[in-house]
């Protein structure tokens, strides 16, 4: 497939974020915010997520932290919030500067938000003690310049931390490849039919295409990292609710059986439906995202 030009990129991602934290940001307080990460702290423990078991959490006062596509800053915040000096970089100007905003809410000193691109860091060979990138590298055209990049720029023994979707979950066979591959025959017609499977959402109607995901299977994880070491990955997230027309009626049971989690408003824009004792358990063996985790080796 040919790579997206990275102003339809943008473009997407400016979209998504109009749509979904717009309104969220606009009239958001410190006192809000402070108590919107301790919300999504307490989500993220529930889902066990990688930015609360692979990101060392307890650890992070002082450290030298990179976000790559931070979004609208929930997670760069939250880890400003544990005391990381945060850099974070954001293809999409308006998500930079609402993660830039968050910093300036919380009085983080030394942390900052920029405009950049994964696959061109702006940065110095051996930079960050960490760096963290929450389904971005993925939706990169040059994921391999992306990692390669990871690496460069991460001190010798620092930490990536970096989630993407796995090719090998229920998500990408049953809800993707069956009915929108194969029975809408979309596999066949349209190169980038998985980029349009994934990433909806937003109060709008989206009227810009995501042009550009990948997922990934084990081996395929194995060779992003060939040269890291202490390499982890584990499954996590499976949804029912994803699962085509029918997954509409479990949400709406989901959401009365189990309840939504305030947790969801700084990243997704809304309360999260709170996933099942067997979805989460699902997610270990089937989900969607691999959670992952590996070393620069020290020289
Ligand atoms: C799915 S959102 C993830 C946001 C955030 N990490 C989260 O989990 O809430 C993807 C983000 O990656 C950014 N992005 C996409 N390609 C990028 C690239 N090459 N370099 C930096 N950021 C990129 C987009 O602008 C968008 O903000």
């Amino acid at each position: 497939m040919p790579a997206p030009a990275k102003s339809d990129i943008q473009a997407f991602w400016k979209s998504l974020y109009d749509s979904l934290y717009e309104d969220v940001d606009a009239g958001l307080t410190r006192a809000d915010l402070m108590a919107a990460l301790d919300d999504l702290e307490d989500m993220f423990r529930y889902r066990e997520h990688l930015a609360v078991v692979e990101m060392p959490l307890a650890e992070l006062a002082g450290k030298k932290v990179l976000e790559i596509g931070p979004g609208a800053g929930g997670h760069s915040a939250l880890f400003a919030k544990h005391g990381a000096r945060m850099t974070s970089v954001d293809l999409t100007n308006a998500r930079a500067r609402a993660t830039e905003a968050k910093f300036r809410l919380m009085g983080a000193e030394g942390c900052h938000a920029l405009q950049g691109d994964a696959e061109n860091l702006p940065f110095a060979d051996d930079s960050f003690d960490i760096v963290y990138s929450n389904g971005v590298l993925h939706h990169t055209a040059d994921t391999e310049k992306a990692f390669a990049e990871v690496y460069r720029v991460l001190k010798p023994g620092g930490k990536a931390v970096i989630l993407l979707y796995c090719k090998s979950s229920w998500h990408y066979w049953i809800n993707m490849v069956l009915p929108v591959g194969i029975l809408q025959g979309k596999l066949f017609k349209d190169r980038n039919w998985l980029g349009k499977a994934t990433e909806w959402g937003g109060k709008n109607r989206q009227t810009v295409a995501n042009p550009f995901t990948r997922c990934y299977t084990a081996d395929g994880i194995r060779r992003l990292f060939q040269g890291f070491e202490s390499l982890t990955m584990r499954k996590g997230e499976f949804y029912w609710y994803l699962v085509p027309k029918l997954g509409r009626l479990y949400r709406k049971y989901q959401i009365k059986r189990y309840g939504t989690h305030p947790g969801g408003v700084l990243v997704y824009g809304e309360p999260w439906p709170i996933q099942s004792p067997l979805e989460l358990a699902l997610g270990k063996i089937m989900g969607f995202a691999w959670h992952i985790s590996a070393r620069k080796p020290t020289r």
